[in-house]
């Protein structure tokens, strides 16, 4: 019998991400692949002796809905299969790690700086490091905190008493200092990608906030992406080595510039939007990875 195993974060209580299970279940189900859904809180892998033991048998591979990364590669390391792969997933939870992958790529990426890391909350924020980054970048200013998705992690500093206050919040953890790309505003689009192909894409916009994230009040319409910029999300989910993701693109003053890739993008969204069964195409595209079909 054929049979996958789906694995979602213990702690999570979004609704996308039960969504996103339950989609995937069923899509694979109508295919023939028996399917669970676990948590991940039972220790699905250990190290033990001098190797790794897997806890999850009888599966012919895992869907991993969580970005925990201890037990992804763990259980690639016990042979298991895994969508998107540990190092994929690795690679875009962290937004800094996602540009420094993909530099090199000719990837049009908005200017960028690398946080700098404190270790003590009491220290000042590195007054010389923000002197730089607002005579590189300029007002408004874009910080993100590299781990945050949704929109909650991403800031606009409108001049230098803002940038303080963000940096003081962030200052402990990894974060990125941005170009604002002001034509794009409210505004960016969203590009499903699975197996190598553009499969669906909406423009997200907001009247009421910069972030067109779609949480936070952005609303989708379905397009059909111009070449420029499928060749830019399908090359960074290559680089990348994403079996499944959602990619965001900025309009820039002189071209488009890939914004995040998502590996755990939410399909809910922009299946209603654009009405492609994304679920269906990422289920054929694991049936064929597995089966040959
Ligand atoms: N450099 C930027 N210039 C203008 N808008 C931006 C920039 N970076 C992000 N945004 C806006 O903020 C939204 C959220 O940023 P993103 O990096 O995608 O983080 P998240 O993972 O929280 O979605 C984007 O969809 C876009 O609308
Ligand atoms: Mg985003």
């Amino acid at each position: 019998m054929k049979r996958a195993v789906i694995l979602i974060n213990a702690y999570s209580r979004l609704k996308s991400s039960l969504n996103q299970s339950q989609r995937l279940k069923a899509e694979l189900e109508k295919r023939g692949v028996k399917t669970d859904i676990l948590p991940n809180d039972f220790f699905a892998a250990a190290i033990e002796g001098n190797g790794i033991v897997s806890r999850l048998s009888g599966y012919d591979f895992c869907v991993y809905i969580d970005k925990d990364k201890y037990i992804s590669h763990m259980l690639e390391r016990a042979g298991m299969r895994l969508f998107n792969s540990a190092d994929a997933i690795e690679k875009c939870d962290d937004k800094m790690t996602t540009f420094i992958e993909l530099s090199g790529h000719k990837i049009p990426m908005p200017k960028t700086l690398p946080g700098l890391l404190c270790y003590d909350e009491g220290e000042p924020v590195k007054k010389s490091a923000l002197d730089i980054a607002e005579r590189e970048l300029g007002y408004p200013m874009i910080v993100k905190a590299c781990y945050g998705s949704l929109g909650k992690g991403v800031y606009k500093a409108d001049g230098r008493t803002e940038l303080e206050g963000i940096c003081a919040q962030l200052k402990c953890q990894p974060h990125l200092f941005q170009k604002y790309i002001s034509e794009s505003r409210g505004r960016d689009m969203r590009v499903i990608v699975v197996g190598g192909r553009c499969v669906a894409a909406m423009v997200r916009s907001s009247d009421s906030d910069f972030r067109s994230n779609i949480e936070l009040g952005g609303h989708g319409t379905a397009i059909d992406p111009p070449e420029e910029i499928k060749d830019i999300v399908l090359h960074a989910a290559a680089a990348l080595g994403l079996d499944y993701c959602g990619a965001d693109v900025l309009f820039g003053k002189d071209g488009y510039l890939l914004c995040e890739v998502n590996s755990n993008a939410f399909f809910g969204g922009i299946e209603s939007v654009t009405k492609v069964n994304v679920g269906g195409l990422y289920a054929d595209h694991m049936c064929r990875q597995i089966y040959g079909k």
